[in-house]
């Protein structure tokens, strides 16, 4: 049986990919279907990998000592909230309003929402290991010695959680977007 567990699976089993094989990645942005609904929650996947690499860009330049302390805090806890409460909120709209909706669509992609779901439960707790680590780091500025210890612990926090989403986001997009290309988004809105 395919590992489907969100901390290591490699991809979404074959037989999810039905959809996939029809719509592959490369045609989405030219398709008729493509709209500003797949476009804005597209970018809402991006904006969540580019505030991951700008902490992590951030986290190393403090690491390296290329950055002044308060400036890393500033940076850590703006970009940090704004992951952690974007990712809540994404998660509750997909798991009350898209899912629900899109599940019914085609019996043979029926199970990966349950693969998707289970995502969204465990993203929850590496969520929580995220702040508690993003927390703990802030918590040292003043001293530069214990920050810099704590900012290498949390190093490790930011590129599992880096990790995680992105097989998340990938394997959720591979799902979604060729759903809504074949069936349309007018029940979404
Ligand atoms: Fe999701
Ligand atoms: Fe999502």
């Amino acid at each position: 049986m395919t590992d489907v567990a969100l901390e290591t699976r490699t991809a979404l089993p074959d037989a999810l990919r039905v959809l996939l094989a029809e719509y592959p990645r490369e045609g989405w942005t030219v398709d008729p279907g493509f709209d500003e609904l797949i476009k804005f929650w597209l970018d809402r996947h991006l904006m969540f990998r580019r505030l991951m690499e700008r902490m992590e860009t951030g986290t190393e330049a403090l690491i390296d000592r290329k950055v002044d302390e308060r400036a890393f805090a500033q940076e850590l806890s703006r970009y940090g909230g704004m992951f952690v409460n974007g990712l809540h909120e994404h998660h509750m709209i997909e798991d009350a309003h898209y899912f629900p909706r899109l599940v019914k669509k085609d019996a043979r992609i029926e199970r990966a929402f349950d693969i998707l779901d289970a995502d969204h439960k465990a993203l929850d707790g590496h969520l929580n290991a995220f702040a508690e680590g993003a927390n703990a780091t802030l918590r040292q500025v003043g001293d530069r010695d214990l920050l810099q210890d704590e900012a290498g612990r949390f190093q490790g926090n930011l590129s599992t959680m880096a990790r995680f989403l992105d097989r998340h986001l990938t394997d959720e997009e591979e799902i979604i977007v060729p759903v809504i290309l074949k069936f349309g988004s007018s029940e979404l809105r």
